[in-house]
């Protein structure tokens, strides 16, 4: 059996394509605009790109796109500064400070700045505790974007055991929130976990999130379970270039997994979709709360 592939890049495309027009819909039913605004600090190359392409695609569904580029000097006073100016500016629906900070800042300390309600990263304590209580806060976007291709590809996920591997909290953490939110029974796996392969090889749902090239192999994946690889790694290719790869082996995984997503083109593209969708929450709730 070969496995059926995820196409994230055209289920965000989808996602996109039906933000479009709930904006449409929200501007002529307020008058206003959601506003997105983009905080990057230093020069990093991949959060230059990260950066550019959300300011992008926040333009191409009708959003407004505030971006501020500070120096890698700027002192953490001042980053705290900046956010609680966007705070109270009623243009701005959507606050996300691009991680990794440089190292002089402390992250919790800026993320616990952000107002929650503008929290589109799903970062801050109360939304990590709104989603752990079963509260509606707003959730992180990778594993909110895993869900949702989950949900596309399976279905009703009740009784389903999930094995995420990987304890972060911008990604494992959350996903395990989620799926047991969906009534799986889940697992939490790291790198200390004893027998990984063993704990894999019960799940129906693998989320891979560990960072480690092809980490997973073949033989770890339960026949026909459905695998959701979140990790993006450059490697040296053949030909003296790099090359993509996921934490999953995907030409292994393939021959076993009954469905499974490709890097690039499966979970990567979702990541991008769910913030303008918690953008578009954001706005909705507080354009809503502002009327009473
Ligand atoms: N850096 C890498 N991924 C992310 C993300 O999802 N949000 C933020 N703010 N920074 C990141």
């Amino acid at each position: 059996m070969t496995a059926r592939i995820i196409d994230g890049k055209a289920f965000a495309a989808a996602l996109r394509q039906r933000i479009k027009t709930r904006v449409t819909d929200l501007k002529a039913r307020t008058g206003e605009t959601p506003g997105l605004a983009v905080v990057l600090v230093g020069e990093d190359p991949a959060s230059q790109v990260y950066v550019r392409n959300k300011g992008q695609q926040t333009r191409e569904v009708g959003m407004n796109s505030f971006e501020h580029r500070l120096p890698a000097e700027t002192l953490e006073a001042e980053l705290l500064a900046l956010i609680a100016k966007l705070n109270d500016d009623p243009a701005v629906h959507g606050i996300l400070v691009q991680l990794p900070l440089p190292r002089h800042m402390d992250e919790q300390k800026v993320i616990a700045a952000i107002d929650p309600k503008k929290d589109v990263d799903g970062f801050h304590v109360v939304n990590a505790g709104l989603l752990a209580t079963g509260g509606q806060g707003l959730v992180p976007c990778t594993p909110w974007g895993c869900l949702m291709l989950l949900k596309d590809t399976l279905g009703d996920l009740t009784g389903l055991k999930a094995v995420v591997v990987g304890r972060s909290n911008i990604v494992g953490k959350p996903m395990a929130q989620l799926l047991v939110r969906e009534s799986c029974t889940v697992t939490i796996a790291h790198s200390k976990t004893r027998d990984l392969a063993a704990e894999c090889r019960q799940a129906d749902i693998l989320v891979a999130a560990v960072g480690r090239p092809e980490m997973i192999r073949g033989d770890w994946i339960k026949p026909g379970a459905t695998v959701i690889d979140v990790g993006i790694n450059r490697i040296p290719a053949e030909d003296g270039k790099t090359r993509l790869v996921g934490d999953v082996c995907f030409t292994e995984a393939r021959q076993v997994a009954g469905a499974i997503t490709p890097v690039p083109g499966g979970v990567g593209p979702m990541t991008i979709a769910c913030l303008l969708d918690n953008t578009l929450t954001a706005a909705d709730r507080i354009i809503a709360a502002a009327k009473y």
